[in-house]
């Protein structure tokens, strides 16, 4: 789909969820029948129609309708329980479908005994002209069966097979239509990674509806008229858990969920860690579930971030089992950065003939400088039709159970005693369980909570290093000049890192033993002082660990001086095509690519206002021992549009060859040009090369019309760095190349956002890692839009003039801490 398609597809999307948000959805088809009652019943806000009604057609051997001798009084659907009908041989519900698609098909059991009639013992087959649905089905207590189907046809037919010797029975019967757009063709599968196609054709059944953190849900508190049932019961270990609330807070946004997928109330209420805020938390929630064996289940995540007081502060893995199915997610990302936004995500579960048990989980992420915590809302586990149609046991579709119904008549006296054993069998079992489980449940109270951090310590020096610092909290960062001094022995020449304009970088530790950079800059003015002083307000409240830290300043006696969190291994610059570093692996370079690309988007997205950072290049993003990415100099970045033409066209100059050609148009930087510049940097990552040259012949000189050329050519691989010569998946290549590409268009509405660069940098980084079965790109290359004709206005500029350029910045990347353009500003506002 094309970008544009996209866009008409998600406003179709909202105005559907808009309309339904007025109104609730209105179901074409809604077949609601009180079996074996004469007269309607009232449950909530809907009427079950008597069961001589003619809206259906039943067709069966006796008309037998029974009613419960004792009244039944736990709940509404009480009310629907008083009777039954009562299918004594082969009967056949047959309803006129109006609208073709997904319906709801619900039963609801109460057995009782009627007659000669014990509705405990009967047992019977269940299935449509498509599908089995039950088979062997037997219920001791009230029971509510869902099932979805695809009606395609102009007819359901709804058939009820009792065993041999048995009979059937129902209380109460729902077909109903369903919005399109609750269950789409396809999902994505782990283990292997790709995609599930074809859910169209299945039949489901829903055998878990679960509200995390919340109340039990009523279907009249539900658009679809579905029960959504409280998670406890399903935690291994409640103390690992707990509550939160805030329905008010949800939102429905444009690509994410609507709520006829699921109501605020499941959204607004939520299971998280129970972390306490400790930093070295790192534990698991897990919720396990009883499943049969021998079939796919669809398992359907609500997520909406009612946890956050901003943005980018969660970020959590999600586990089906024991595998990894999203890592790092922030839901609100998937949102255009819509905090408490309603996110699902669909994943089909691999076929496993042994597997009884289905867990999910979710943990706190491996990102470090985050809180963890983690966060779920709710979840559906769908079973789906195993390859013979069926969704219980091998039931052969009811077209051959029929032509041997007769063989299954003499066979029936034995075996229907042997099934009664087998039956009795597994309910005792079952009720066995149940004990156990509800004996454990209450074992489980004095578990005591495991110390669960002692393992991972680092997280939390690092978040102290901001207050270990401070010597005064109402000055927040501000350190003391002899302090500064002892950390970089007197700033001693032999601990200069890098060397600028506007003064010198050094390497210094302090005395909590925190590695710094210190820059400190030479002697300023009065105008100086009022910038360094603002400058500093801002770079302390961007806190992101892909942006560099600021752990403090002085300004004592006249100097300035910045002290930032120390970057071990320097520029990317330096790594790509330094002197006598080991080269990076691809997988590396993704990380650190898309590491940059968390620290602009939350630059462009996770402000009140937009920060463009004006100065995107290799030089400035920095590595950590770990290779970490981290993106510097944002401290003069401005915020989009109170930018000040007359600053920023004196401020861009460091840069040529990331420059946004749309600036020469227009004279104006907007977070585009941030992104254009990325793409750039994407491409040096890729190629190894300075991104301006004039050494090499005149095509070659400026790194992005060059590598635009090729990728053009669909040959990218021609010019990459030659260490990554054959150890670069095509695929993952494809998707970098065309990342790379769409940040490049000319226009910068045509560029992608940094959200969409990172969602398609990380799926590049999938593809590298996985492989992936048949093509499941098709769904996810459209995630940045069409290409715009490509005329690289870089071919304007003097090449001359560029190399001067470049050669004066190359001068400020020497250092291993980047050179700050703050420093370089601060010189700057000296001389006016
Ligand atoms: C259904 O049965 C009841 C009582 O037997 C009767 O009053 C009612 O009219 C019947 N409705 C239809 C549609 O036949
Ligand atoms: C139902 O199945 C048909 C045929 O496979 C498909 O075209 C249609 O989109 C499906 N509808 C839904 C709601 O699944
Ligand atoms: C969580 O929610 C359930 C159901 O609403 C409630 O019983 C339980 O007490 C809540 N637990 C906490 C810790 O709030
Ligand atoms: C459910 O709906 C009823 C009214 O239909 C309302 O009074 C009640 O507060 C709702 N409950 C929840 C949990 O939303
Ligand atoms: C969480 O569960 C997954 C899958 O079972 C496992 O790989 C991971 O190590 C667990 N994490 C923690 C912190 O226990
Ligand atoms: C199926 O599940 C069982 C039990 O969880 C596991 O031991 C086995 O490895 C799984 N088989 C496959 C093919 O995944
Ligand atoms: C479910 O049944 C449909 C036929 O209605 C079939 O096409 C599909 O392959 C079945 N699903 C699975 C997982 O076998
Ligand atoms: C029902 O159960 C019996 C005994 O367990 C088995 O032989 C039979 O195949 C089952 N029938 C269906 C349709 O699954």
């Amino acid at each position: 789909m094309s970008d544009r398609g996209l866009k008409i597809f998600t406003c179709a999307l909202s105005i559907l969820s808009l309309a339904s948000l007025c109104c609730g959805f209105n179901p074409v088809d809604n077949y609601l029948i009180d079996c074996g009652s004469s007269s309607d019943t009232t449950v909530g806000d809907r009427v079950f129609l008597a069961d001589n009604s003619t809206s259906n057609s039943l067709s069966t051997p006796k008309n037998i309708f029974a009613r419960a001798s004792t009244s039944v009084t736990s709940s509404d659907y009480s009310l629907l329980y008083q009777t039954a009908r009562i299918l004594d041989g082969t009967s056949k519900y047959t309803f006129s479908i109006q609208q073709p698609g997904r319906h709801w098909i619900r039963f609801y059991f109460y057995p009782f005994v009627y007659d000669s009639y014990n509705m405990n013992r009967a047992i019977f087959h269940v299935s449509t002209q498509d599908h089995v649905l039950l088979s062997n089905f037997s219920v001791n207590s009230n029971v509510v069966k869902e099932f979805s189907v695809n009606v395609t046809s102009t007819s359901l037919e709804i058939i009820f097979t009792p065993s041999s010797n048995s009979f059937a029975f129902l209380n109460a019967l729902e077909v109903v239509s369903i919005p399109d757009a609750l269950i789409t063709d396809d999902a994505s599968t782990f283990d292997p990674l790709g995609t599930f196609q074809g859910l169209f054709s299945q039949a489901l059944e829903t055998v878990f509806r679960v509200n995390m953190g919340g109340p039990t849900i009523l279907p009249e508190n539900d658009t679809l008229g579905r029960t959504w049932v409280p998670d406890q019961d399903f935690l291994i270990n409640e103390n690992f858990a707990t509550n939160i609330s805030k329905i008010s807070a949800v939102k429905y946004v444009e690509g994410g969920a609507t709520p006829d997928i699921a109501p605020n109330a499941v959204y607004g209420t939520a299971t998280v860690m129970k972390s306490g805020d400790d930093p070295r938390s790192n534990f698991n929630v897990t919720w396990q579930f009883n499943v049969d064996p021998g079939f796919q289940y669809l398992v359907r995540f609500h997520f909406c971030d009612i946890l956050s007081k901003a943005l980018n502060e969660l970020y959590f893995e999600v586990y089906i089992d024991s595998s990894i199915v999203a890592k790092d997610l922030d839901p609100s990302i998937l949102l255009q950065n819509i905090l408490a936004g309603a996110l699902y995500m669909d994943f089909v579960t691999p076929l496993n003939d042994s597997k009884n048990k289905l867990r999910v989980s979710i943990g706190p992420s491996s990102i470090p400088n985050v809180l963890p915590n983690a966060i779920l809302n709710g979840l559906e586990i769908m079973k789906m039709n195993n390859s013979l149609g069926s969704l219980s046991g091998s039931a052969p579709l009811l077209s051959d159970s029929r032509s041997k119904k007769n063989v299954g008549m003499i066979v029936g006296l034995t075996a229907g005693a042997v099934i009664a054993v087998v039956v009795a069998a597994i309910m005792f079992m079952f009720c066995r369980k149940r004990k156990k489980l509800a004996h454990q449940g209450h074992s489980k109270t004095w578990i005591p909570l495991p110390v669960s951090g002692g393992n991972s310590p680092t997280v939390g020096s690092k978040y102290s290093n901001g207050t270990t610092v401070s010597v005064n909290s109402n000055l927040g960062y501000c350190i003391p000049f002899v302090a500064v001094q002892e950390a970089t022995n007197n700033f001693d020449e032999a601990w200069v890192i890098g060397i600028g304009g506007f003064g010198k970088v050094y390497k210094g530790v302090l005395n909590d033993s925190t590695k710094v950079a210190v820059k400190r800059g030479n002697p300023r003015s009065q105008q100086g002082l009022a910038e360094f002083q603002t400058e500093i307000e801002m770079l302390s409240q961007f806190r992101h660990r892909h942006l560099v830290s600021l752990i403090g300043y002085c300004d004592e006696k006249n100097e300035m001086i910045l002290i930032y969190e120390y970057m071990e291994n320097g520029t990317l610059k330096g790594h790509l095509y330094g002197a006598g570093r080991p080269s990076l692996s691809w997988k590396e370079r993704l990380e650190i690519c898309i590491g940059a690309a968390r620290g602009l988007h939350y630059l462009h997205t996770g402000y009140a206002k937009a920060v463009i950072h004006r100065d995107v290049k290799s030089a400035n993003i920095l590595l950590d021992e770990n290779l970490m990415a981290k993106v510097a100099d944002f401290g003069l970045s401005k915020t989009g549009p109170e930018i000040d033409q007359t600053h920023v066209s004196t401020a861009v100059k460091g840069s040529f060859g990331y420059l946004d050609p749309e600036y020469f148009r227009r004279q104006q930087l907007t977070e585009k040009s941030d992104v254009y510049s990325f793409g750039v940097v994407l491409f040096e990552v890729l190629c190894a090369r300075p991104v301006i040259d004039p050494t090499l012949p005149r095509e070659m000189v400026n790194l992005a019309e060059w590598a635009m050329k090729w990728q053009k050519k669909g040959q990218l691989e021609q010019i990459i760095d030659p260490t990554l010569g054959g150890k670069i998946r095509p695929d993952s290549l494809r998707k970098f190349g065309e990342t790379a590409e769409k940040c490049l268009a000319d226009f910068g509405v045509d560029r992608p956002s940094m959200g969409d660069v990172l969602w398609n940098l990380e799926y590049a980084l999938q593809l590298q890692e996985v492989v992936v079965p048949g093509d499941p790109e098709e769904n996810s290359t459209n995630m940045i839009g069409e290409l715009s004709p490509k005329i690289n206005n870089f071919s304007h500029v003097d090449n001359s003039g560029l190399a001067a350029q470049s050669e004066t910045s190359s001068v400020d990347d020497l250092s291993g801490v980047s050179m700050s353009k703050v420093f370089s500003q601060l010189v700057k506002s000296e001389g006016r």
